[in-house]
């Protein structure tokens, strides 16, 4: 009997080690890892820079509070804000801890309450950020959610017209629609966005806690498409695999965000920061970036040329940020999959979701595809014979 929540529906992989984009579990099989721990190990299982960097701080000291100065929670908000073309860092332990940050500082600069985010977003599972979220199933039992929040079809800029007024504090959205299934924005739309949150005074947001460090082969994904956001939050690949969450805004909200209004016990601790650093400085260089984008440009030539099995309704995309949606429900293939030594994980119910670390080598992405190829045509071959 197990004395854990039954809150996830576990698969049967139990790790033992992983390294780079391997992972070896307790009976010594080996698996390719093309889930980076949902968009966490972006460097990879265990790089050795980061664990550099957190075995120092571990022998200096693990924790005192953010009473204290900090000369590397300086330097890691330094890198982050000139990322992200930004000014100020709030350092808190998760994707949903910055996103509450971002609704608290937004209600609390704008002095209004309704927020507008979109059909299938995630943002989270907090109150506030389960509120934020435009999926029925996250909400489930829990009663009455935060009211204040509008959710509207997306890329689709009428709808959002037709619900955006002087009395709306802000619009969160997710460039690409990570967890409701890999939906990439599209540019007019996200520009159209921006510019009815300049028109009407609210605070344009983006999550960018699944696309951001590198995932899409910028330091942020907004930065595909020409966008200048007031707040952007981070998480997952900021640490490497240490909790770690980030608001980044421009200057002007600090003055909303004074001493006592906000704050978190770990936010911002040390060896996280520690590991924060290292990572971004793996990541946000030209060179590495430019990598991505090539390993991209190879992942989406070999997926589309998978389009012809007819079980397969669309791929969607960007960088090392892949969705396969299929014209059933893909649970048992994924399951196929791992089996054949590659996980993968789903976005919803039909869609196979692709996160290598952007480590990964073309030969393992290369062998990657090659398993997803039998998998997709055994498939295929069943759903033709009607045993699917
Ligand atoms: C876009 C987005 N926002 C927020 C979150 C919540 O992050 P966390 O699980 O670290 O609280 C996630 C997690 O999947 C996410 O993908």
């Amino acid at each position: 009997m197990s004395h854990l929540f039954p809150t996830y529906a576990r698969w049967e992989i139990e790790p033992e080690s992983a390294s780079g984009s391997t992972m070896i579990d307790k009976n010594g099989k080996t698996f390719l890892d093309f889930t980076s721990g949902i968009g966490v190990c972006n460097l990879g299982h265990c790089p050795k820079n980061v664990e550099e960097a957190v075995l120092k701080q571990l022998k200096q000291f693990w924790h005192v509070s953010n009473l204290f100065q900090s000369e590397n929670q300086e330097a890691a908000a330094k890198t982050l804000a000139e990322a992200a073309g930004l000014d100020r860092v709030f350092f808190a332990n998760s994707g949903a801890e910055a996103n509450e940050a971002a609704i608290k500082l937004a209600r609390k600069a704008t002095g209004k309450t309704k927020i507008i985010t979109f059909k299938n977003s995630f943002h989270g599972r907090t109150f506030a950020t389960m509120s934020a979220t435009g999926q029925d199933k996250i909400k489930h039992g829990y009663g009455p959610m935060l009211e204040t929040f509008i959710y509207v079809s997306y890329n689709d800029i009428e709808a959002i017209k037709s619900e955006i007024g002087n009395d709306v504090a802000a619009v969160m959205i997710e460039v690409v629609q990570g967890e409701g299934g890999i939906h990439v924005g599209n540019k007019n739309f996200l520009q159209g966005v921006q510019e009815l949150c300049k028109q009407h005074g609210a605070l344009f947001i983006i999550d960018e806690i699944q696309t951001g460090i590198g995932r899409t082969g910028k330091p942020f994904a907004f930065q595909h498409f020409d966008l200048d956001p007031d707040l952007i939050t981070s998480a997952k690949g900021l640490g490497s695999g240490f909790p770690i969450g980030a608001l980044i805004g421009i200057e002007k909200l600090e003055q909303y965000f004074g001493p006592g209004s906000h704050g978190s016990t770990f936010g911002g601790n040390p060896v996280s920061i520690a590991a924060a650093i290292a990572t971004m400085e793996a990541i946000f260089n030209k060179e590495f970036l430019n990598e991505v984008l090539y390993k991209s440009e190879f992942l989406f030539m070999q997926l589309n040329s998978l389009k012809h099995f007819n079980l397969i309704q669309d791929i969607r995309g960007i960088g090392l940020m892949a969705g396969i949606e299929c014209k059933l429900p893909v649970t048992a293939i994924i399951r196929e999959l791992r089996n054949k030594g590659l996980i993968v994980l789903p976005a919803g119910e039909k869609v196979i979701r692709l996160l290598p670390p952007l480590t990964v080598s073309m030969e393992e992405l290369e062998n990657g595809m090659n398993i997803l190829k039998e998998i997709l045509e055994k498939a295929y071959v069943r759903r033709n014979a009607g045993v699917w």
